[in-house]
């Protein structure tokens, strides 16, 4: 895959940040979540490739724009699948809270798992775990193996939460373990990544989320050699049909990390709102400021990019 595809590809999340940020706040997730994807849909169609949304926001018949099987680029240049959200946190950003994205996870073809719009259960950690823990395991036997890899007690590890009834038992769990607890409202991509990036504060992710986020962020975290397992939770008999037309046999199936991101990965990031590893769009009288994260898992390279976006020569914003 060309690396300076990586370098367009940031273009697309920055346009939908910005799209997405103007709207902070201001307690309408439609509109946050639309500008973020009409930018993206647009920003796509601009770059050398010949890609197919496989992640996307949702079925042909339900979403107008970036469904899944969705054609996009200008069809000349590589092949790619990419999985995609532009907007991360929709009810972050509505509320102006901490940690919305927009992210692209971009693949060769067969590279992501088409995952079905379900949960997912999920178990992320850093590079140090890798292949070291295991999502059939209980929380406290994970927090134990971490706790040996890392050379720490228990009450050093701090875990990240989804802040959801479904996960009362789980809290419980972790809290009688004695680990720390990081609870938060939404956005359990930046909560998988959280648990690879140095000085974070975070150490594991559990518990249940969306399964499309789920293959976003074993992307991420193969660029960022960490640990990620998930094991799909549907919630009804429909699901786990639609689950089967998407090729999935054994619904019960430990997806590994490299079963849902594998080969060649590019993992574009930019904060909307303010966050734990991407700062947010800060609008200035000229234009604004974002943040963003650009990753590849063959070079393993990590890149922050800090832009400015001069609006006099940029109309489109
Ligand atoms: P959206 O950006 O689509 O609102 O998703 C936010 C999110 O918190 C994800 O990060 C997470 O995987 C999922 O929702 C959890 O789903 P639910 O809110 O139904 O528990």
């Amino acid at each position: 895959m060309n690396r300076n595809l990586a370098m367009e590809f940031v273009r697309v999340t920055e346009a939908a940040a910005i799209a997405s940020a103007r709207l902070m706040g201001r307690g309408d997730e439609k509109a946050a979540d639309q500008a973020a994807v009409d930018a993206m849909r647009s920003m796509l169609d601009s770059i050398d490739c010949q890609a197919t949304v496989v992640i996307g926001e949702g079925e042909r018949d339900e979403a107008p724009m970036l469904y899944i099987g969705e054609e996009v680029g200008t069809r000349n240049g590589p092949k790619l699948e990419i999985a995609l959200d532009p907007l991360e946190g929709t009810t972050i950003c509505a509320h102006g809270g901490y940690n919305s994205i927009s992210v692209m996870a971009i693949g060769e073809p067969g590279g992501l798992l088409h995952a079905p719009d379900t949960y997912m259960l999920k178990i992320a950690a850093g590079p140090e775990a890798r292949g070291k823990l295991d999502i059939r395991q209980s929380p406290t036997e994970n927090l134990k193996r971490l706790a040996d890899i890392k050379k720490c007690r228990i009450a050093d590890l701090t875990a990240i939460v989804l802040d959801r009834p479904r996960h009362k038992e789980l809290i419980e769990e972790i809290r009688s373990a004695g680990a720390r607890i990081y609870l938060i409202g939404d956005g359990d991509v930046s909560a998988a990544i959280a648990t690879a990036t140095p000085n974070s504060g975070i150490d594991i992710l559990f518990g249940i989320g969306g399964a499309p986020e789920g293959v976003i962020a074993a992307a991420a975290l193969q660029c960022l050699r960490g640990e990620f397992q998930g094991i799909l939770q549907p919630r009804n008999q429909g699901e786990i049909e639609r689950a089967k037309r998407m090729g999935v046999d054994d619904i019960n199936r430990v997806f590994q990390i490299e079963d849902l991101a594998r080969g060649n990965l590019m993992f574009v990031a930019t904060g909307v709102t303010q966050g734990n590893f991407l700062d947010g769009i800060v609008f200035k009288p000229w234009g604004c400021t974002s943040h963003s994260l650009v990753m590849r898992s063959e070079s393993g390279t990590i890149r922050h990019i800090r832009a400015e976006h001069h609006f006099d020569k940029k109309p489109r914003y």
